[in-house]
C-alpha cells in the first residue's frame, strides 16, 4: 500500500490533477471491492460461492462432513447430493442469516433436536431423499419463518405431535414417499397458513385412526388448500381409493355415540377396520385393538337390535294380515250364513206357495162341489 501511495505521489508531479484523482479513486475502489468480496464471502475450499446472492454451493462434492468455514452471512447453503450421514448439533450454529438450506439426496438418518436451533431466518428447508425415520418434536421450534419444508422420500412412519406447532408461516409441506400409515389431526392444526400439502405415495391405512385427519383435510380443502392425493393401502376393501373420496359415512362406526339410527352402516360388509381385518391373531392376542376398532364391540348389539326391529315389523305386518284374514273369514261366514238363511227362507216359502195352491185347488174343488 505504501508503495502504491509512493507511485501515486510520484505520478502527481507529471499527470494532470483530474486524471490523477480518477486513478487514485479507481485503485481505491478496486481495493475496496476486493476487501469487501473477501470479507463478505470467503468461500470454503471445495464449494463455489456467489457473493451477490450470498449463496454457498457445496452440492455434489461427495462430502461426508459440512465444511467448517462457511461464512456467517450466507443466505443460501446448498449441500445436496453429498454423503452426509449425520449432522453435529452445532453444524449451523453460526449461520443465523441463512434463508435457504438444502440437504437433499444425502444419507441423513437422525437429526439432532437443536441442529436448526439458530436458523431463525430460515424460510426454506429441504431434506428430500434421506433416510430419516423419525423426527424430534423440538426440531423446528426456532425456525418460525419457515415457508417451505420438504421431507419427501424418507422413511418417516409417524410425526411427533407438536412438530409443526411453531411454523405458522409454512405454505408448502411435502411428506410424499414416506412410510406414513396415519396422521394426527392435532399435528396439523397449527399450520394456519398452509396452502399445499403433498401426501402421496405413503401406505395409508384408511381406518378410524385416519378419520380425524380426513376431517382436517376436508376443512383444509374447503379453505382453498391443495392436497395431492391420499391413496389407501389398507383395508383391502379401500385399496387404491383416495381417502378424500371415501364417504364420511364409512367411518360412522368409529363414533362412540349411542344413537345409531343409520342401519346402512351395518349393511356394509367391508366396514374399513383394518386392524382386525388384516391381523386377526394380533387383535385376539392383546386387548388394545379393541379400542382402535370400536365397531367390534358395537357390531353385535346393533345387529341384535336390528333383528328385534325386523321381528317387530314382521309381527306387525303378520298381525295386520291376520286381522284382514279374520275379517275376511268373518265376512265370508256372515255372508255364507246370510245366504244359507236366505235359501232356507226361500225353501220355506216354496212349500208355502204349493200349500196355497193346494188350498186354492181345495177351494176350487170345494166350490165345484158346492
Ligand atoms: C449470482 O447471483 C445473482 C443474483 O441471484 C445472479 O444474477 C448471478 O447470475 C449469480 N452469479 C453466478 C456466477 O452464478
Ligand atoms: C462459530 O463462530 C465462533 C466465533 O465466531 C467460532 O469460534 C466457532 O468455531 C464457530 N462455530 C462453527 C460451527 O463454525
Ligand atoms: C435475520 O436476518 C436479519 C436480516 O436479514 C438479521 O438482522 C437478523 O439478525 C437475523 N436473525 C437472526 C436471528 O440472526
Ligand atoms: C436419492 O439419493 C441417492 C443417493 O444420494 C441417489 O442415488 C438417488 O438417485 C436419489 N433418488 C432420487 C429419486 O432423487
Amino acid at each position: 500500500m505504501g508503495r502504491m501511495r509512493a507511485l501515486l505521489s510520484g505520478g502527481r508531479r507529471r499527470k494532470s490533477p483530474a486524471s490523477l484523482r480518477f486513478r487514485q479513486c479507481s485503485v481505491l475502489a478496486c481495493w475496496l471491492t476486493l476487501c469487501a468480496a473477501e470479507s463478505l464471502l470467503s468461500c470454503p475450499s471445495p464449494c463455489t460461492c456467489n457473493s451477490s446472492s450470498l449463496e454457498v454451493d457445496c452440492s455434489g462434492l461427495g462430502l461426508s462432513t459440512i465444511p467448517s468455514d462457511i461464512p456467517p452471512e450466507t443466505r443460501t447453503l446448498l449441500l445436496l447430493n453429498n454423503k452426509l450421514s449425520s449432522l453435529p448439533s452445532l453444524a449451523f450454529a453460526n449461520l443465523s442469516a441463512l434463508h435457504r438450506l438444502d440437504l437433499s439426496n444425502n444419507f441423513l438418518d437422525q437429526l439432532p433436536a437443536e441442529v436448526f436451533g439458530e436458523l431463525a431466518n430460515l424460510t426454506e428447508l429441504r431434506l428430500r431423499n434421506n433416510s430419516i425415520r423419525s423426527l424430534e418434536k423440538a426440531l423446528l421450534q426456532r425456525t418460525v419463518l419457515l415457508r417451505r419444508l420438504d421431507l419427501s422420500l424418507n422413511g418417516l412412519s409417524q410425526l411427533p405431535t407438536g412438530l409443526f406447532d411453531d411454523l405458522p408461516a409454512l405454505r408448502l409441506l411435502s411428506l410424499r414417499s414416506n412410510r406414513l400409515q396415519n396422521l394426527d389431526r392435532v399435528t396439523f392444526e397449527a399450520l394456519v397458513n398452509l396452502q399445499q400439502i403433498q401426501l402421496g405415495d405413503n401406505p395409508w391405512e384408511c381406518d378410524c385412526n385416519l378419520r380425524e385427519f380426513k376431517h382436517w383435510m376436508e376443512w383444509f380443502s374447503y379453505r382453498g388448500g391443495k392436497v395431492d392425493e391420499l391413496q389407501c393401502t389398507l383395508p383391502k376393501e379401500l385399496r387404491g381409493r383416495d381417502m378424500r373420496m371415501v364417504p364420511m359415512e364409512m367411518f360412522n362406526y368409529c363414533t362412540q355415540l349411542e344413537d345409531e339410527n343409520s342401519p346402512s352402516v351395518v349393511d356394509r360388509p367391508e366396514t374399513p377396520c383394518s386392524k382386525s381385518n388384516i391381523s386377526p391373531p394380533e387383535s385376539k392376542a392383546d386387548p388394545v385393538p379393541a379400542t382402535e376398532c370400536p365397531q367390534r364391540q358395537r357390531y353385535r348389539p346393533v345387529s341384535v337390535r336390528r333383528a328385534i326391529g325386523t321381528v317387530i315389523i314382521a309381527g306387525v305386518v303378520c298381525g295386520i294380515v291376520c286381522i284382514m284374514m279374520v275379517v275376511a273369514a268373518a265376512y265370508g261366514c256372515i255372508y255364507a250364513s246370510l245366504m244359507a238363511k236366505y235359501h232356507r227362507e226361500l225353501k220355506k216359502r216354496q212349500p208355502l206357495m204349493s200349500d196355497a195352491e193346494g188350498e186354492n185347488e181345495e177351494q176350487k174343488q170345494i166350490s165345484s162341489v158346492a
